[in-house]
């Protein structure tokens, strides 16, 4: 662990998609390299915090000094992170799948004459709402991402509002931004809305670090 400003402080950080197994080979997933959060976690632990990364699944090695835990689907992600608290701040960045399958098969499905395939989905946990509204470990700062591609300030301040949590990342994906190093990011929280400076996400990773070092005093 290093010497930093957030000695002793406990950070948990989501990453990465979420799968949704179909069958045994096939399923549905989200876009997410994983990058922004792991360099998040990376510009934590450099700061001393304890870092647990909770991650779907990516092509990324852990970073040094960080706890990996691996998942595949929402529901475990959200079991991991409930077993992660308490701690004092819970970062969300993670691509979770809004939707899974209702029946995940045990068998390969095989293709029949059908030209159509219905499947049904239902809705998955929402990981950073039920941090930041749970009742005994509610952690001091939670913070969100919102990918979006229009209309960014409105839509941050009502995830803001409906998702109880005490900022939200605001991040630009009308550009070529997935998968790439590059990121283009606002910060929304009770005192306003700020363009991070920087277009990497390194950048942004350390402005959350500095920012999080910030509010916890
Ligand atoms: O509602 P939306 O998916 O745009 O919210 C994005 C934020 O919520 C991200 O911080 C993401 O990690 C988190 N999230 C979550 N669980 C979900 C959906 C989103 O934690 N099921």
């Amino acid at each position: 662990p290093h010497k930093g400003p957030l000695n002793g402080r406990r950070i948990v950080v989501t990453a990465g998609p979420t799968f949704e197994p179909l069958d045994p080979v096939r399923g549905m997933t989200n876009r997410s390299s994983g990058r922004q959060g792991y360099a998040i976690a990376e510009a934590l632990a450099r700061k001393g915090a304890d870092v647990t990364l909770i991650s779907g699944p990516v092509a990324l090695p852990a970073p040094g000094g960080v706890r990996r835990i691996d998942v595949e689907t929402a529901d475990q992600m959200l079991e991991a992170s409930l077993n992660a608290l308490p701690c004092d701040v819970f970062v969300a960045v993670a691509a979770v799948a809004d939707w899974r399958p209702k029946q995940a098969a045990t068998e390969k499905q095989k293709k029949g004459p059908d030209a159509e395939l219905s499947v049904t989905f239902v809705k998955n946990p929402d990981i950073l709402e039920t941090v930041s509204k749970h009742l005994d470990f509610r952690p001091k700062l939670v913070i969100g991402f919102a990918a979006e591609t229009s209309e960014l300030e409105a839509y941050a301040r009502a995830k803001l509002a409906s998702k109880g949590c005490d900022a939200i990342l605001a991040n630009d994906v009308s550009d070529d931004v997935f998968g790439s190093a590059k990121n283009q990011v606002s910060l929304a929280d009770l005192d306003g809305f700020t363009a991070i400076p920087g277009t990497t996400k390194a950048d942004v990773a350390n402005f959350v670090a500095r920012y999080i070092h910030k509010r916890l005093g």
